[in-house]
């Protein structure tokens, strides 16, 4: 089922600087890009500009890195407000971060690192989500996030940490199939049986990557086409979610632009396969609803 008044934004691309001339220059046909929060909020040089001209022309999602949602230093207020100007400036459709914490005491470790997951984890990333919620005036997006361990004290499973969060506090999910598939591998749990599990009218948007095979573990790289077994849990996911915003991640090794967006529309075939009986793909927001700020365009927030 589609998340309610939340746009449909059709397939997206990361926004990566050395894509910035071609996609200036070329103005290629896809939907939206996302860009990462923190490669333009404290930029007031060349990355700002063109992110300016690209957000006149096509519709923008914000993703960060360093919100660390579940560290146990206090937020950063520096921080969030950077991000908040960087959304004013640029309207993204939302903002999303990743269940994880990034650092503690100040120190920023640039990795998201996983949480145990219980009533007190629950109950704290709770408060902080409402709290950022209040302060940026929007619901947050949150993101699973590739895992490599489990903790022993935990509780409850991802799946129903993450839908708890999204029932006390109303912010929505982002959820990205190739973690799921990772975490599933490197955890022993049935990924498909996590996809279904999942609150699918809270998810916003998908994300799709690839990984790489170490044998008895998988690594989130982001660095090579996607696998044919996340593209098949797309596809489930896709049609639970009854036709979400797909968004694919590229960071290492980085192709040109062609090949990164051929990549992107190898969705198509698993997006008709899996409305084709139905008879009708979910519409893709129009130019004209996306002018609309999506503060309006989202469910209220309960704070
Ligand atoms: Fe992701």
């Amino acid at each position: 089922m589609r998340a309610e008044s939340v746009p449909n934004l059709g397939l997206g691309l990361g926004l990566r600087s050395r894509h910035f001339n071609h996609i200036l220059a070329e103005q290629p046909a896809v939907d939206w890009f996302e860009v990462i929060s923190e490669n333009f909020m404290d930029s007031h040089g060349r990355p700002r500009q063109v992110l300016r001209q690209i957000a006149e022309r096509y519709p923008v999602v914000m993703h960060g890195v360093s919100l660390s949602i579940g560290s146990t230093d206090p937020l950063n207020f520096d921080y969030l407000k950077s991000l908040k100007t960087l959304a004013a400036e640029v309207k993204p459709a939302w903002v999303s971060d990743h269940l994880c914490w990034t650092g503690m005491l100040g120190v920023n470790s640039h990795d998201l690192l996983p949480l145990p997951l219980h009533e007190e984890s629950l109950r704290h990333v709770c408060i902080r989500v409402r709290q950022v919620q209040d302060y940026l005036e929007r619901p947050l997006v949150i993101e699973n996030p590739s895992t490599y361990a489990t903790f022993r004290h935990s509780t409850m499973p991802e799946w129903e940490f993450l839908t708890r969060l999204t029932q006390e506090t109303g912010c929505n999910l982002l959820l990205d199939v190739n973690n799921v598939y990772v975490s599933a591998f490197n955890n022993d749990f049935d990924p498909a049986a996590y996809i279904r599990a999942l609150p699918h009218d809270k998810i916003v948007q998908l994300h799709l990557a690839g990984h790489q095979n170490c044998g008895n573990y998988l690594i989130d790289t982001h660095d090579r086409e996607v696998n044919s077994s996340v593209w098949q849990l797309f596809k489930l996911a896709y049609t639970l979610t009854g036709g979400s915003s797909v968004l694919l991640e590229w960071d290492g090794n980085i192709p040109d632009f062609p090949v990164y967006h051929a990549e992107l529309l190898k969705a198509q075939q698993y997006m008709a396969a899996t409305f084709e009986q139905a008879g009708d793909l979910p519409p893709v927001a129009s130019a004209e609803q996306l002018s609309t700020p999506l503060h309006v365009m989202v469910p209220e927030l309960r704070l």
